[in-house]
């Protein structure tokens, strides 16, 4: 037997309703919001992912699924969404257009990581990108976004927030840090010094124990923030608590990609173990430049939608439609006419063995269906059809025309 990939699953049965709902409740959402759908291909050249989530990222560094096509272009399964959605933008030219553009998005993602609870290598994010508005107020939005899916869906949450700074103040915060990396260079893991030259501020989320134990003494970025970038927090933190969205600010969250500057958010589950983070995004107003745009700034967030599957509170699903059986072989005809014109409003479920009333009523039970309705040799004479309504038990014989 052939089985899926490792840390690539099939979602399906009851997951799939999970899913579905997931999507249904966070489109709605980001469209009261004002952002609308985009699609862009699961694959691009993988330039795109170096130039933007960066070369120094673990995502691009070791993760990435990169190989060279039939017409010897290097490309890649993207690893996230944002690259794909600012390349789009500026290929149709909406960042010499000008104006607000707001995007959301959802599909697979894919990232070779080694496989757990939690962490797959084929997975599926809901994403949104909004271009143009250069305030924080939109940052705050997009954190009142997030909130606000979640709490549809009864998921619980802590927010953790922090400013990366912009080309002022991050440049001179980033030597005093690779100087106070450098003194614990013989105490520190290798990747921290790796880090050092390629990317310092990542130091600060090593998940080493004893790198973290050092990094406690590391000058922060929030402390070191031109007054700017300050104000900015300030408010972005008042507005979140105008509007009853509790954080807590964590210095040492300088997220998994480069593109970021200034605010950056996660927001983390008690309840689903060691991968514990279910949305992050954060503001990048260099991207859109960085890869060859008008200088536009950009924020947005993407969530993971296998993790939130695990947490969703469903609804109670009612039931809903008609299953429609036939109780011989003449019957079946007529079932099968009726059900394809009852299809144009309603689910019709029909069972193509015919069989006798208790059958047929045991089978449309197990289908969760509101209406059970039954064609025979009399319901044909008489034109008639024999419904029994499932949830309040009731029956009755209603003339075709009136079913
Ligand atoms: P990210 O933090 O890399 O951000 O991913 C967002 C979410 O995707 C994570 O919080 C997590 O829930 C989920 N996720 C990531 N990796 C995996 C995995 N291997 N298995 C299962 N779920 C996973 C981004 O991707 C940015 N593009 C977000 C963004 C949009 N920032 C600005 N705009």
């Amino acid at each position: 037997m052939i089985s899926s990939l490792r840390g690539m699953n099939d979602i399906l049965s009851d997951d799939y309703k999970r899913f579905t709902y997931f999507i249904s409740t966070a489109t709605k959402i980001a469209q009261r919001y004002g952002f609308h759908f985009i699609e862009t291909p699961l694959l691009e050249e993988t330039a795109l992912f170096k130039r933007s989530v960066g070369e120094s990222s673990d995502i691009v560094g070791k993760e990435m699924y990169q190989f060279i096509d039939k017409g010897e272009n290097d490309v890649c399964l993207r690893p996230e969404g944002t690259a794909g959605v600012v390349r789009a933008f500026i290929q149709k030219k909406l960042d010499r257009a000008g104006g607000i553009h707001r995007f959301f998005y959802h599909g697979a993602m894919f990232r070779y990581e080694r496989p757990q609870k939690g962490r797959l290598r084929q997975f599926h994010q809901f994403g949104v990108e909004s271009f143009g508005v250069d305030s924080v107020y939109e940052d705050a939005s997009m954190i009142m976004m997030v909130s606000d899916i979640l709490k549809t869906l009864g998921i619980g949450y802590r927010l953790q927030l922090n400013s990366l700074g912009c080309n002022e103040c991050m440049p001179p915060y980033r030597q005093k840090l690779i100087k106070f990396v450098k003194e614990c260079v013989g105490n520190i893991c290798e990747d921290c010094i790796r880090r050092v030259d390629t990317n310092p501020i990542r130091v600060l989320d090593c998940k080493n124990g004893s790198c973290q134990e050092l990094y406690v003494g590391a000058p922060k970025l929030l402390h070191n923030l031109c007054s700017g970038c300050n104000d900015d927090f300030d408010t972005l933190k008042k507005i979140l608590e105008n509007n009853g969205i509790e954080y807590e600010v964590n210095t040492n969250l300088v997220r998994g990609l480069d593109y970021y500057s200034k605010t950056a958010f996660e927001f983390v589950s008690d309840n689903i173990g060691s991968q514990s983070a279910i949305a992050g995004g954060g503001r990048y107003d260099r991207l859109v430049e960085f890869l060859d745009g008008r200088p536009t700034p950009a924020v947005g967030f993407a969530m993971g939608i296998e993790r939130l599957m695990e947490l969703i509170v469903m609804p109670e699903t009612k039931k809903e439609g008609y299953y429609i059986g036939a109780m011989d072989d003449e019957a079946l005809d007529l079932a099968v006419k009726i059900a394809h014109q009852k299809r144009n409003s309603d689910v019709v479920l029909i069972d193509y063995k015919t069989k006798n009333l208790k059958n047929h009523l045991k089978a449309a039970d197990k289908e969760n269906v509101k209406y059970c309705a039954i064609i025979g040799s009399n319901e044909m004479k008489d034109g008639t059809i024999w419904v029994k309504n499932l949830e309040d038990k009731t029956e009755q014989t209603l003339l075709l025309e009136d079913f």
